[in-house]
C-alpha cells in the first residue's frame, strides 16, 4: 500500500506588497529585485493577524475539495520553521481552527524542504498502515521574522500556506518515490540566532537583532542548484522513472535564477516548470504546496500527471518527491 494526494488548498494573506512599496522601506529598486530574483509582489499578514489563520484556511480548502470532515482526519502535520509560538508550535492552533477534536498533530521543522520532508513522512506513515487520512500543511509567516533593515533578505519573503490531504492508495499510483538529504555543515547559511535554548531572548539578543532571519545569500544560492538536482534525480531513481517521464517540475520558489539554473542542469523544458514566485515570493515550507494547488486549480496539472516536487532549505535540508496526481 502507498498513498496519494486526494485534494489540496492554499491561502495567501490579503495585504500585497509591491517592489515599489519596499523601495520606501530599504535602499532597493524594482529593477534590482526583478533582475536578481524574479520577484514582483509578495503577500504579508497584517499587524496582529493570527498566523495560524493561513494554515487553517488552506486546510479547510483541502478538506472541502474532497468533502472530508474534520473528524475523518487521522493526523495533522504542520510543516513550519517559524511557528506561531516556539512552544507549543503551530499545529495545535491550526487543529483548533479546523475543528479537530482528538486528532493528533505535530510541527515538522526542516527548513524550506519541510513540505517535501512532510510528504515523505506522511507517505511512510500511511504506507505502514499507521494512519489513513493525513492532512499536511506548509505554513509560514516569514514577514514576522524578517529584518526590515536588511535589504539582502527583506525583499525575498512572503507569507502563506498550502495543504494537501493524503489517503491510502495502491502502491505506485500516488507518491511514487522520494529522496531526502541533509548537509549539517551548512547549518549557519540560513538561521535565526536567538530565541531558542542556545541563546534565549534577552535585552542583548534584541539589541543585536538576533530574533530576525540571517542569510548568507550567495552561499545558499550556490548550494541550492546542485542540491535540488541531486534530489530530483534521487527521487526519480526511487520511483524507477526518468526525467523523460516527468510532466511537471515544481521547485521551491526562492529565486528565478536558481530555478533557471536547475532547469538548465536537468535539461528540462521551461514550459513544464511551475513558477509563481514573481507573485508570491519565497514562502518557505508553503511555497511548493501553494504552487501545486494553484497549478491543479488552474487545470495546468491534471489527473495522472507525473510531478516532481523538489526543495532545499535551512539546515541544510534538501529533497524531492515524485507524485502522480
Ligand atoms: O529558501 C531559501 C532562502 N534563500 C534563498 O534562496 C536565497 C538564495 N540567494 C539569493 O537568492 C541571492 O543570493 C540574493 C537574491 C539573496 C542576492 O543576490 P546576489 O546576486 O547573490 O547578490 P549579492 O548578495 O552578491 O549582492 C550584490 C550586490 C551587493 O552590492 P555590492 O556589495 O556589490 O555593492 C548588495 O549589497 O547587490 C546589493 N544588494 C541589493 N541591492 C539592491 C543586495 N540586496 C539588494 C537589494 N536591493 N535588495
Amino acid at each position: 500500500m502507498g498513498s496519494r494526494i486526494v485534494s489540496s488548498g492554499s491561502y495567501l494573506p490579503a495585504r500585497c506588497l509591491t517592489n515599489a512599496d519596499l523601495e520606501k522601506v530599504v535602499d532597493t529598486s524594482d529593477e534590482w529585485i526583478v533582475r536578481r530574483t524574479g520577484i514582483r509582489t509578495r503577500y504579508h499578514l497584517a499587524e496582529g493577524e493570527e498566523p495560524a489563520v493561513m494554515g487553517i484556511e488552506a486546510g479547510k480548502r483541502a478538506l472541502a475539495q474532497s468533502d472530508a470532515s474534520p473528524e475523518s482526519v487521522d493526523l495533522l502535520i504542520a510543516a513550519t520553521n517559524f511557528p506561531d509560538m516556539i512552544c507549543p508550535g503551530s499545529a495545535p492552533f491550526i487543529a483548533a481552527g479546523l475543528g479537530f477534536d482528538q486528532t493528533p498533530f505535530f510541527d515538522l521543522k526542516a527548513g524550506c524542504s519541510g513540505f517535501v520532508y512532510g510528504l515523505a513522512v506522511a507517505d511512510g506513515l500511511i504506507s505502514s498502515g499507521m494512519y489513513k487520512r493525513v492532512l499536511l500543511i506548509g505554513h509560514e509567516a516569514l514577514s514576522r521574522v524578517t529584518d526590515w533593515s536588511d535589504r539582502k533578505t527583506c525583499v525575498l519573503f512572503g507569507d502563506g500556506a498550502g495543504a494537501v490531504l493524503l489517503e491510502p492508495a495502491p502502491a505506485g499510483t500516488g507518491v511514487l518515490g522520494s529522496a531526502l538529504y541533509g548537509d549539517n555543515s551548512k547549518a549557519f547559511l540560513l538561521h535565526l540566532p536567538a530565541g531558542g535554548t542556545k541563546s534565549p531572548a534577552s535585552h542583548s539578543t534584541v539589541d543585536e537583532r538576533g530574533h530576525y532571519l540571517r542569510m548568507e545569500g550567495a552561499g545558499v544560492f550556490r548550494s541550492a542548484v546542485p542540491m535540488m538536482e541531486r534530489a530530483t534525480r534521487g527521487a526519480l531513481v526511487a520511483a524507477s522513472l526518468t526525467l523523460a517521464d516527468v510532466d511537471w517540475l515544481i521547485p521551491h520558489q526562492a529565486n528565478l535564477r536558481i530555478i533557471d539554473s536547475l532547469i538548465k542542469r536537468l535539461k528540462f523544458d521551461r514550459e513544464r516548470v511551475v513558477v509563481n514566485l514573481d507573485r508570491v515570493a519565497n514562502t518557505s515550507t508553503a511555497s511548493i504546496p501553494i504552487a501545486l494547488d494553484e497549478a491543479l486549480r488552474q487545470g495546468r496539472i491534471v489527473a495522472g500527471s507525473v510531478v516532481v516536487l523538489t526543495a532545499f532549505g535551512a539546515g541544510a535540508t534538501y529533497g524531492a518527491v515524485v507524485i502522480r496526481t
